[in-house]
């Protein structure tokens, strides 16, 4: 069993790796659901108990799959879904076509997706406490929050976690948002940690992404920027030769050295891909290897944005005021 890290201010604990089923909604390449319920299942049988879905994830079959998967090992799972919109009706609505979709009688942890710019972040929380309070949800969570936007929503309701991008090539959490979640007791789950796949060496051209791949419209995979970027990690390879291990399992371990505060959200949509990574627990980074890494990849270094410029409004947003 690998180790475990308290989600949150309250007792539940989770494996410090968690699985994300956004595989299941064909975004990327992956499209095999039964690949992917034989890895949700491999993953909790490793002690991998927090798995991750969202509404949007294929409208509701991300959430299905994941229900299926976790049936016989509910006491194991810690399922993770998130709502799309902030508004109070719109999230009553949403929890209960969840709950549906899931096959559930409570979600363990559900999450705002994004901050709605129409809905003071009091609205959407309260509406989520009321959830917790009728017992159809444990703990509460936001998706890329802004730092002030955590605070007013802490002060709602505890928020248990904060879920935002976060690996070697997106250091930026580290300056605007670590100060605010290790001040308040709230677990950060980092999503993409291998960005997308660009941390385990095996997307070096944009030929490597077949036909419809979203990732073909992230700036950070296109054209100067992607090979900028693959030059980039020439550091994070020479360690992980040095250390005979992946480079996907390098990239991991250096998150988990980062602070038992933090958890690392993988896409893991195949079950080869979970044993993989369960490498991650097998790699010593000693404090030079951290430096090391560190300095190889500095906040900001990642060419292009993280996302097509359409959807970067979302981002890390503040909410309008309450009362607004
Ligand atoms: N809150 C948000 O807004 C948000 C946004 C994006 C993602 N997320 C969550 O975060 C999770 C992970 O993010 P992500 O999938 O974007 O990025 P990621 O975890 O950085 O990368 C996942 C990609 O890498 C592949 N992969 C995983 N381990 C590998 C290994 N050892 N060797 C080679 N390839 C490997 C996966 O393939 P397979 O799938 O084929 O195994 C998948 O294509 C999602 O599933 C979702 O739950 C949340």
């Amino acid at each position: 069993m690998i180790e475990t890290r308290k989600l949150g201010q309250g007792e539940v604990r989770v494996g410090a790796m968690a699985l994300g089923a956004m595989a299941f909604a064909g975004w990327y390449d992956t499209r095999d659901d039964e690949g992917g319920v034989r890895a949700i299942q491999r993953a909790l049988d490793a002690g991998i108990t927090l798995i991750d879905t969202a509404e949007v994830y294929g409208n509701g079959k991300s959430e299905e799959l994941v229900g299926r998967a976790v049936r016989d090992r509910r006491d194991r799972a810690v399922v993770a879904t998130k709502a799309s919109r902030g508004s109070p009706a719109y999230l009553r609505e949403a929890v209960d076509r969840s709950l549906k979709h899931l096959g559930l009688d409570h979600i363990d942890l559900y999450y705002l997706h994004r901050v709605d710019a129409e809905v003071p972040i009091e609205d959407s929380v309260g509406a989520m406490a009321e959830m917790v309070k009728a017992g159809k949800v444990r703990a509460i969570g936001l998706s890329e929050a802004g730092p002030k936007t955590i605070q007013r929503a802490h002060a709602v309701h505890p928020i248990a976690a904060l879920q935002t991008e976060y690996s070697l090539l997106q250091r930026d959490p580290e300056r605007d948002l670590f100060p605010v979640t290790r001040s308040l007791g709230i677990t950060f789950v980092a999503y993409s940690p291998l960005h997308r796949g660009l941390l385990t060496g095996t997307i070096r051209a944009p030929e490597d992404l077949a036909a419809g791949d979203w990732r073909a419209q992230v700036p950070r995979f296109q054209g100067a920027n992607l090979a900028a970027n693959v030059a980039r990690l020439a550091p994070l390879d020479a360690m992980a030769a040095k250390k005979g291990v992946a480079m996907s399992s390098v990239a991991l371990a250096w998150i988990l050295r980062k602070g038992d505060d933090l958890v690392p959200l993988v896409g893991m949509g195949r079950p080869e891909n979970v044993e993989r990574n369960l490498e991650a627990f097998r790699v010593t980074l000693d404090d030079a290897d951290v430096a090391a890494l560190d300095a190889a990849f500095p906040i900001g270094c990642a060419a292009g944005l993280r996302y097509p410029e359409s959807m970067t409004s979302s981002l890390g947003r503040e909410a309008p005021p309450a009362g607004g």
